[in-house]
């Protein structure tokens, strides 16, 4: 590893499906209302991919547009990772298929599965080999059609998820030391297996022979959620030897407003710095965190220079974060 080398952002990109569904489409589907998920989640709307619409080709929009903010072509990039719980098949990687649909027939591309926090995942996974110098310039993409695996008749899940893509590209850079160096600064990951049956999926390609169904205990979830992600950023805090004040940027993952809302005052990051896209993308799982960086990016929140803070937790559980200087 050279010590001297940082994974620099040098763009992003993101993309949603067509089709908005509002809290009102429910009406007829599930026994539900605008208010209960209002208050419980802050979402409003979700997109759902329709006809055409899959993981791989939302991933192919998504790098395409992050490649043109980083002004790179397909072939600058030897390194694909993209993070999704919902492929468009049980093999080839998504991965492999977005590499083929962008002309790429050199480097390496492959998928990594961490469901919700599989964007803080891929990321921290590319950003050692870009560091290693196994790779130059990464695509980490995190792509989802969730909308695919919800039981549409469990109303305490199908109105909590979207579809969606987004993407960074990195790059190895020789970055002079001091406080001002670009790049990722540290990334923290965990896991605990012992949570399985709080969120998970009832089926698969070894067990059912099908696909199954997103199943999940919200309350359950929702008890470890603020722990595990303050915890998990109070360990990158301290690897980095910054605090909440020196934060410009807080990207976490978009699973429910409470939540987000909750992490933030226990963290003491102040609320004007928390990116929200929740009450329009719904939870997009491994998407969501690059949703919400290329919102911030593009509405000129976040620009070079700030320090910016992603976080994740979800299925298995897993949790993980990230901090950047942009
Ligand atoms: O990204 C992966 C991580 N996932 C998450 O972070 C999700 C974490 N969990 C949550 O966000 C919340 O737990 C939920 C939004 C899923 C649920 O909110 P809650 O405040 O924990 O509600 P609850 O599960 O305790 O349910 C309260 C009531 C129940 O009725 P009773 O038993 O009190 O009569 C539910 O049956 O709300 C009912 N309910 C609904 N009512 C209207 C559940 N879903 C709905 C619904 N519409 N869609």
């Amino acid at each position: 590893m050279n010590e001297h080398v940082r994974s620099v952002v040098l763009g992003t990109g993101s993309v949603l499906p067509k089709r908005v569904m509002r809290n009102q489409d429910f009406a007829g589907i599930v026994e539900t209302s605008d208010e209960w998920i209002r208050q419980r989640t802050g979402i409003a709307a979700r997109h759902i991919a329709g006809e055409g619409e899959t993981t791989v080709s939302l991933a192919e929009e998504a790098a395409r547009r992050a490649l043109a903010a980083a002004g790179l072509e397909p072939s600058d990039i030897d390194l694909i990772v993209l993070a999704t719980a919902t492929p468009d098949n049980t093999f080839p990687a998504s991965a492999v298929q977005v590499q083929s649909r962008l002309g790429i027939t050199h480097g390496f591309a492959f998928d990594v599965q961490a469901v919700c926090s599989g964007f803080v995942y891929a990321l921290t996974t590319a950003d050692l080999y870009v560091r290693s110098g196994m790779a130059r310039r990464a695509l980490v993409i995190g792509a989802e059609t969730f909308s695919r695996l919800l039981d549409w008749e469990d109303r305490t899940t199908c109105v909590l998820f979207g579809d969606g893509a987004g993407a960074v590209v990195i790059e190895a850079r020789e970055e002079p030391d001091g406080a001002a160096r670009r790049g990722i600064i540290v990334s923290r990951l965990r896991s605990d297996g012992s949570h399985a049956e709080k969120l998970y999926v009832d089926g698969g390609p070894s067990t059912t022979g099908t696909v199954g169904h997103l199943r999940m205990q919200g309350r359950e979830v929702f008890k470890h959620a603020v722990g595990m992600i303050t915890d998990v950023i109070e360990a990158s805090f301290e690897a980095a030897g910054v605090g909440p004040d020196d934060i410009d940027w807080f990207v976490p993952h978009q699973a429910n407003r409470r939540i987000i809302d909750a992490s933030a005052k226990k963290l003491g990051i102040a609320p004007e710095k928390v990116v929200v896209t929740v009450d329009q993308h719904g939870n997009t799982s491994a998407a969501s965190i690059p949703l919400a960086l290329d919102t911030a990016v593009r509405d000129g929140r976040i620009t070079k220079g700030d320090l910016v803070l992603l976080e994740a937790m979800g299925g298995g559980f897993t949790w993980g974060a990230c901090l950047i200087r942009w």
